[in-house]
C-alpha cells in the first residue's frame, strides 16, 4: 500500500512521519518499523523497540477540526488503541490511562506520543503524528529490570503470540475511523467510550506541578477539553493539562 512505509530499521518513526508531513504526506499516511534504534516516548523518555517483539508505528494525521481540537484527539488516538486490542483480546481488561497509556492487569503496555505541527501554520499544513508503541510479543526479559513489575504486554497477558503486521492494520483502520467519528459527530461519544475504561477514576494519584509541588489527589476523569480533573481531601479540583500522573501507592478516596 503506497499510505505505508514499512522499514526495517530507524530512529524513530515518529520523526520519520514528521518529515514526510512536512514534505506534503497525507492524513493516514504511515510509518511502521520492525525496530527502533531511539524510540522516542512521553516526557523525553526512551522507548524501548527490539525487533520481533514490539509494534512502532506512526500516523499522519491531517484531521478536518481546528488546531484547539488537538488536545482532544489526543484522547481519541488512545481509545482507537484501545478499541483495536479489545477487539482482539475480548478475554483481557484493558484500561486506558491519561493522557493515552494503555493498561492491561494494571501495568502498562502500550503508549502514543503525539507530535503536532505548530499552530502557527496556515491550516493546510496543520498535522499531528501520532507514534503507537505496543508491547506485542515481549517476554518478562525483555521488559527489563526497570520495567519488570510496571510493564506487560499482549503475549504475558494473553499466553498467545501474535502477528505484529496485522495488529498494525487493525490499529491503522481503527483510528482512522474514530477521528472521522470525533470530525462528524464531535467529541462527545469519544469522550464517553474513554471514560468507560479510565484507569484512574476514583483511584487517588500523584504529580508534580511545574513550581516542584507533589499533590496528591482522586481522578475525576478527563473533561471536554481532555484535561484531567482530579479532587484532593480538602475538596479543590485541578485541572491538568500536561505531564505525568501516577498511580499513589496506596488506593485511598479523599
Ligand atoms: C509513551 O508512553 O511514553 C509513548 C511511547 C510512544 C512510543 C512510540 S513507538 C513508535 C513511535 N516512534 C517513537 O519514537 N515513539 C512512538
Amino acid at each position: 500500500m503506497d499510505n505505508i512505509l514499512h522499514l526495517t530499521s530507524t530512529n524513530s518513526t515518529n520523526d520519520d512521519a514528521y518529515q514526510l508531513a512536512l514534505k506534503g504526506a497525507h492524513h493516514g499516511f504511515a510509518v511502521l518499523a520492525d525496530s527502533q534504534l531511539s524510540g522516542k516516548g512521553r516526557l523525553g523518555k526512551k522507548w524501548l523497540s527490539p525487533t520481533g517483539t514490539g509494534l512502532y508505528c506512526s500516523i499522519v494525521l491531517r484531521p478536518d477540526l481546528p488546531f484547539s481540537e488537538f488536545p482532544k484527539l489526543t484522547l481519541t488516538a488512545g481509545l482507537s488503541l484501545s478499541l483495536t486490542v479489545e477487539s482482539l483480546f475480548p478475554e483481557i481488561s484493558f484500561g486506558l490511562k491519561w493522557p493515552n497509556d494503555l493498561y492491561g492487569d494494571g501495568r502498562k503496555c502500550g503508549g502514543i506520543l503525539v507530535e503536532s505541527s505548530s499552530p502557527n501554520v496556515i491550516h493546510e499544513d496543520t498535522f499531528m503524528i501520532v507514534g503507537i508503541g505496543l508491547n506485542v510479543n515481549t517476554n518478562r526479559e525483555g521488559l527489563g529490570t526497570e520495567l519488570k513489575d510496571k510493564a506487560t504486554s499482549l503475549y504475558l497477558l494473553s499466553d498467545k503470540l501474535s502477528d505484529i503486521q496485522k495488529i498494525f492494520n487493525k490499529i491503522h483502520k481503527q483510528l482512522l475511523s474514530t477521528v472521522l467519528l470525533h470530525e462528524t459527530n464531535g467529541f462527545g461519544s469519544i469522550l464517553q467510550e474513554w471514560r468507560k475504561r479510565d484507569y484512574l477514576l476514583g483511584k487517588e494519584m500523584q504529580w508534580v506541578t511545574s513550581d516542584k509541588k507533589i499533590i496528591t489527589a482522586c481522578g475525576m476523569g478527563p473533561d471536554e477539553n481532555g484535561q484531567l480533573l482530579a479532587k484532593d481531601r480538602e475538596g479543590n479540583v485541578f485541572e491538568i493539562l500536561s505531564g505525568d500522573v501516577q498511580q499513589a501507592e496506596k488506593n485511598t478516596k479523599p
